[in-house]
């Protein structure tokens, strides 16, 4: 029996050692140490023994048996502690890495150049006024000295919602609330950015819709010399001190007279391009003297009150400043023209 025992003891021993999970050696206790497990078994054979050996062999079998329990207790600190260690190996991270880099927004090339042009004019004692975008024929046109049939309308084709409802097609209509809301009274000096509407095909340089800045002063005195003056500032503010205006001609029903301005070309300086159509002069805004017609429909006394306005195409102003060469790249989004914008400020 005792034999036996000391049997018992090497062969579980050997296992424990071997043993290489907590869920082996679990099954070791349990088949070992348990009621069932061959110490137990061999115990029950005491019966047998003389009453001398039997303390003896009962000794015997618990020192084993406590033998046993204090290895697998020891192979069980062990093999827990090669768990954490493998856990933490695996989840192992280095410090020194480098972080990976946010990727932050930028503002659209578009808004940048409304937002410019704004600070312009504020800093020149404008305020900025916006309008609806779904606006009144009356507005948008009549109040603008284009009464319903007036050829003129055909210079912009529309969007109508009702017969009286349109998408507008020009930020000029903010001029005539406006006009409308200060009751007669100068002075006015007000920008307007905003969304316009048109039905136009799309191609490099037509969009159904598209932006424009609107700009208006009233006031006793104004003349053609403080627009001159002021398109002049814009101009140079925006493209670059060395940059000339020149006034041309031109014809709008609400400003008369009417005129558009063009700066010199800087990719040519003047000799003639591609950009500038060989004229040495870029296209950029349409400008005038309120007509007293309109001053006049919404409640100012052309008598007393003369005034300039101008209307220009922000998208028209970002391509020529920055190179762009389709309207299309401002509403498609892609992120690699977009990108090229996102300069820190
Ligand atoms: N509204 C005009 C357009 O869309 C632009 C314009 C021209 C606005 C002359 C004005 C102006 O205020 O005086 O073509």
């Amino acid at each position: 029996m005792k034999e036996r025992l000391q049997e018992l003891k090497e062969e579980a021993l050997k296992k424990i050692k071997d043993s290489s999970n907590l869920k082996d050696l679990n099954d070791l206790r349990v088949s070992y140490l348990g009621k069932k497990g061959p110490i137990t078994e061999v115990l029950r054979g005491m019966g047998k023994l003389t009453a001398e050996e039997r303390p003896k062999i009962g000794a015997l079998a618990n020192t084993i048996r406590e033998h046993i329990a204090d290895l697998i207790t020891e192979k069980r600190e062990e093999l827990e502690a090669a768990e954490v260690n493998q856990k933490l190996e695996a989840e192992k991270i280095d410090v020194t890495l480098p972080g990976r880099p946010v990727k932050t927004g930028s503002r659209h090339p578009l808004t940048k150049i409304v937002e410019e042009i704004e600070d312009l004019f504020i800093g020149m004692g404008y305020q900025v006024a916006e309008g609806p975008e779904v606006e009144k024929d009356y507005y948008n046109f009549e109040a603008l000295n284009l009464p319903k049939g007036h050829p003129a309308r055909d210079m912009q084709d529309s969007f109508y919602i009702t017969e009286e409802l349109l998408m507008r097609t020009q930020t000029s209509p903010v001029q005539a609330r406006t006009m409308e809301k200060h009751e007669g009274k100068g002075p006015i000096k007000i920008i307007c950015p905003g969304k316009v509407y048109r039905r136009d095909n799309d191609d490099a340089t037509h969009s159904h819709q598209f932006t424009q800045i609107e700009g208006l002063v009233v006031d006793e005195n104004i003349t053609m010399a403080d627009l001159k003056g002021t398109l002049d500032v814009f101009a140079k503010k925006m493209f670059g001190e060395d940059r000339e205006i020149r006034l041309r001609p031109s014809f709008f029903p609400f400003t008369e007279p009417s005129v558009e301005m063009d700066i010199s070309c800087k990719i040519c300086a003047g000799s003639g391009c591609r950009i500038c159509k060989q004229t040495g002069w870029i296209e950029i805004l349409g400008a005038g003297m309120v007509h007293p017609n309109v001053l006049q429909m919404s409640g100012f006394d052309p008598k007393k009150y003369t005034g300039f306005a101008f209307g220009m195409g922000p998208e028209r102003i970002a391509m020529l400043k920055y190179g762009i060469d389709d309207i299309r790249h401002f509403y498609t989004n892609d992120i690699r023209f977009l990108q090229q914008f996102s300069v820190q400020e």
